[in-house]
């Protein structure tokens, strides 16, 4: 069985005050049954506010990018190591925030996962189609394309340390979601590229998260889907009561 993830991104928002409060009301709220994971990807600034809220719950800790060298004269750039360091658990790889403004290529971004393994942070893997790669049809070529070059030369041991969330770049802030039946379908595209490339066990484990306008009023429809695994959730993470209820959310199973 995959065990859930719900991720929040909380992108380049909050100072450290407001990020450790909202962790804080975040951690508070928490069932504590919960099975499921819960991460808060945040600033590099915020990491030690955070960190210090979360030190003593089971939410992990995240940053949003990082370099793929392990130190020297990269100026502005923040390391793996600095990251370990830092006491994340995770980083985000690939956003499409990431891929569209700064130019990071699959090249780059391969070298950033690998990076990552070497200095044992796990890896959020973010693939996406754009609005016009998916009206021509070009989804499943470009999803199969990021898959191929991000994860070049990776073991199956490494991918057991790798989550990967769809997010199609026209769903992400625009309130525009992919429905359950798109998403189910990429998913399940995403996972039959992972078998292809590492085998059957490999795919049959490899958790899966959604993202893309997810909402405390779409996330149960959202994790009905068979392959959907969790998600990763941007400005709905950044209110406590409406990521709480994202985070138990209830999947309907009558459809
Ligand atoms: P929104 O949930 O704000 O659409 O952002 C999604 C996202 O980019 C998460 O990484």
């Amino acid at each position: 069985m995959r065990k859930p993830m719900i991720a929040g991104n909380w992108k380049m928002h909050l100072n450290r005050a407001d990020a450790a409060k909202l962790a804080a009301s975040i951690k508070n709220g928490l069932d504590p049954q919960l099975k499921h994971e819960v991460l808060l990807a945040v600033s590099f600034t915020n990491l030690e506010s955070v960190r210090k809220e979360i030190s003593s719950s089971p939410i992990l800790l995240s940053a949003q990018n990082m370099c793929w060298e392990e130190k020297g004269a990269f100026t502005g750039e923040v390391s793996p190591v600095q990251l370990k360091d830092a006491g994340c658990d995770y980083v985000i790889i690939g956003h499409s925030e990431r891929r569209k403004i700064f130019m990071e290529t699959d090249e780059m971004l391969n070298k950033k996962v690998k990076a990552a393994f070497k200095f044992s942070l796990k890896v959020i893997f973010c693939i996406g189609e754009t609005l016009e790669e998916r009206e021509n049809q070009k989804t499943y070529r470009v999803l199969q394309t990021q898959l191929n070059e991000g994860l070049k030369g990776l073991s199956e041991q490494d991918l057991t340390n790798l989550v990967i969330a769809y997010e199609p770049v026209w769903a992400i802030g625009t309130g525009k979601t992919a429905t359950p039946e798109q998403a189910q379908d990429a998913h399940i595209f995403v996972r039959k590229e992972i078998e292809r490339m590492f085998g059957a066990g490999t795919a049959a484990a490899m958790r899966i998260l959604y993202g893309g306008s997810v909402k405390a009023e779409n996330i149960d429809e959202l994790m009905a889907q068979p392959d959907i695994d969790g998600a990763l959730v941007g400005g709905e993470s950044l209110k406590a009561d409406k990521f709480l209820r994202v985070i138990h959310y209830q999947p309907v199973l009558s459809k």
